[in-house]
C-alpha cells in the first residue's frame, strides 16, 4: 500500500505519469466517470480548507465514487480527545482512501503508520502540501510546456509556506532550475530547505526582499499569503501581512509569457486588477488541482 505524505514519496517518473493521466482526464473525462464506482474517499480536515477538500471531493465524485468526512476537528471526536491514530483506524473501516489535513507537522505520517488504507497528506502545519505541488507541477507543465529550464520567483511567506517547501523540493529534481526567493527577513526560507534541498542538489538560488529587482528574469512568479495562523503574535503578522502586493505597475518589466501562480487563498498579496492579466494563472491552477487529484486517487487505489 502506498501513501502520499511528502512529494519525495513520488519519483520523477511517477509524477510524469500522474501529469499524463491528469491531461488525459481533462481531454476524455467520460473515460474515467465510473473508475471509482463503489469506492469511498474520506476527507478528514482538522484545519480549514476550500480548494483542497472540495477538489478532492469533486475528484472522487467525477470518478464515480463517494465521499464522507468532516471539515473541522470540532465536529469530530477529536474534540473529545480522540488521537489521530484512533481516528484513522476508525475511518479506515468506512473508506478506501483518506485525504487528511492537520495543523501538526507529521500528523499524516503518524496516521499512515496505523492506517489500513492509503493516506494522502492534504497539508500538515507549515511543513508539506504535496497535492498542491502536484497541482503546481501540472499547471507549469500545461502553461509553460516544460518542467525544466525555468527561473522561478517564490514570494511572500517562505518560512511557514508549506506549498513553497514542497514545490522547491519537487522542482529541484528538474534540470536548470533557478529560484529567486523573495521574502522579508523574518519569513526567509528555512535553513533545512537551503541545506538539504538547494545546496545538496547544487540548485542556483538568490535571496532578496525586493519583488521587482528580478522581475524581468522570471518565467514563473509564485506568490504566497503571509499565514496569520502560524504567527505567535498578532503584532508581527500585522507588520508583515502587506509587505508584498503585486499590482500592474510591478509587472511592467515582466516577461510576456510570465506565469503568475498562487496556491490561494489570497488576502492582499495580489491586487485584483492583476486577475484580468493573461499571465495570471491562479484560477486555472485551482481547476488543474481537481484533475491531478483524480489521477492521484486512481494511482493510490491501483485503478488503471
Ligand atoms: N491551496 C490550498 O491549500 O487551499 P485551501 O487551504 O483552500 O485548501
Amino acid at each position: 500500500m502506498k501513501h502520499l505524505i511528502d512529494i519525495k514519496d513520488l519519483s520523477v517518473q511517477e509524477i510524469e505519469e500522474l501529469i499524463k493521466v491528469a491531461k488525459d482526464i481533462m481531454q476524455n473525462p467520460e473515460k474515467y466517470s465510473e473508475k471509482c464506482k463503489h469506492k469511498k474517499l474520506a476527507t478528514l480536515f482538522f484545519e480549514p480548507s476550500t480548494r483542497t477538500r472540495l477538489s478532492f471531493e469533486s475528484a472522487m465524485i467525477e470518478l464515480g465514487g463517494n465521499v464522507i468526512g468532516f471539515s473541522s476537528a470540532s465536529s469530530s471526536s477529536t474534540a473529545k480527545g480522540e488521537s489521530v491514530s484512533d481516528t484513522i483506524r476508525t475511518v479506515g473501516c468506512y473508506s478506501d482512501i483518506i485525504a487528511m489535513r492537520h495543523p501538526k507537522e507529521g500528523a499524516p505520517l503518524v496516521a499512515s503508520i496505523k492506517s489500513t488504507v492509503p493516506i494522502i497528506n492534504a497539508g500538515d502545519g507549515g511543513h508539506n502540501h504535496p497535492t498542491q505541488t502536484l497541482t503546481d507541477l501540472l499547471t507549469i507543465s500545461c502553461e509553460k510546456k516544460r518542467l525544466d529550464n525555468l527561473t522561478i520567483g517564490l514570494c511572500g511567506d517562505l518560512k511557514f509556506g508549506r506549498t513553497v517547501h514542497s514545490l522547491i523540493t519537487a522542482m529541484s529534481r528538474y534540470k536548470n532550475i533557478k529560484f529567486i526567493l523573495i521574502s522579508p527577513e523574518e519569513l526567509k526560507i528555512p535553513e533545512y530547505i537551503k541545506e538539504e534541498i538547494l545546496e545538496k542538489n547544487n540548485i542556483e538560488y538568490v535571496e532578496t526582499n525586493d519583488l521587482e529587482k528580478y522581475m524581468n528574469e522570471l518565467d514563473i512568479l509564485y506568490m504566497t499569503r503571509v499565514q496569520k495562523e502560524r504567527f505567535f503574535n498578532e503584532e508581527d503578522y500585522l507588520r508583515l501581512k502587506d509587505y508584498y502586493i503585486l499590482n500592474k505597475n510591478k509587472l511592467e518589466t515582466a516577461k510576456e509569457d510570465l506565469c503568475i501562480m498562487h496556491p490561494l487563498p489570497r488576502v492582499n498579496e495580489i491586487a485584483t486588477e492583476v486577475d484580468d492579466d493573461p499571465r495570471a494563472c491562479y484560477f486555472k491552477q485551482v481547476r488543474y488541482g481537481k484533475y491531478i487529484r483524480m489521477a492521484l486517487i486512481l494511482k493510490l487505489l491501483e485503478i488503471k
